[in-house]
């Protein structure tokens, strides 16, 4: 049976990178179901991933409500990992204080599946002592959150806080199967 990677995007600019990740997954063989939060669907189509990952996204936590399926607790238990990319400052302090309040961080909680996250925002949002703290906080709770690239920003800025090469997360995800 194939192994199934659900893939998590949040609100950032880097989200269209999530696509050539799903798309790699996909292609090496592994079964993709993506949850988005709102403010993603900003930045990528639900359609592109849809189409990338041939599954429905879900976004809106209510949205299958008169299936009476609780999507979220599905998808907790299908996942054989959860990869977050991109992860934003918000998504990490919600998940490091408990904040289940939309499809995602709902998911996230309720996984017992091993997650992997990857922050990208402006610099000086990651050096953000409350950022670094939020970081912390997630390790200790044994989520694995990787470090940020440092170079140009899509804002213009120099410096930390930058989405890995997608090639490199893509690859970090299936290490974590093979284990
Ligand atoms: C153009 C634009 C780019 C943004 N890029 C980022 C980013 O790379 N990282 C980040 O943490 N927030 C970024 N934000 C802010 C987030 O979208 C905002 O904090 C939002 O509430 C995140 O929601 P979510 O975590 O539910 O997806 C950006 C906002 C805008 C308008």
């Amino acid at each position: 049976m194939k192994r199934n990677i659900v893939v998590g995007i949040t609100g950032g600019i880097a989200a269209y990178k999530a696509a050539e990740i799903i798309n790699d997954l996909v292609k090496k063989g592994y079964e993709v179901n993506v949850i988005m939060t709102k403010n993603a669907t900003e930045f990528i189509t639900p359609l592109t991933l849809q189409t990338l990952s041939n599954n429905k996204v879900a976004v809106e936590q209510f949205d299958h409500i008169d299936k009476w399926d609780t999507e979220h607790i599905a998808l907790a238990k299908k996942a054989d990992l959860f990869l977050i990319v991109p992860a934003t400052a918000n998504f990490l302090a919600k998940l490091a204080h408990g904040i289940a309040d939309d499809m995602l961080t709902t998911t996230v909680m309720a996984t017992k599946a091993k997650v992997l996250i990857a922050p990208a925002m402006n610099s000086g949002m990651w050096e953000n002592p409350i950022v670094q703290s939020n970081v912390s906080i997630l390790k200790k709770y044994g989520y694995m959150v990787l470090d940020t690239a440092s170079g140009r920003l899509a804002c213009g800025d120099n410096g930390s806080g930058k989405l890995l090469d997608w090639k490199e997360i893509s690859r970090l995800a299936q290490e974590q199967l093979k284990e």
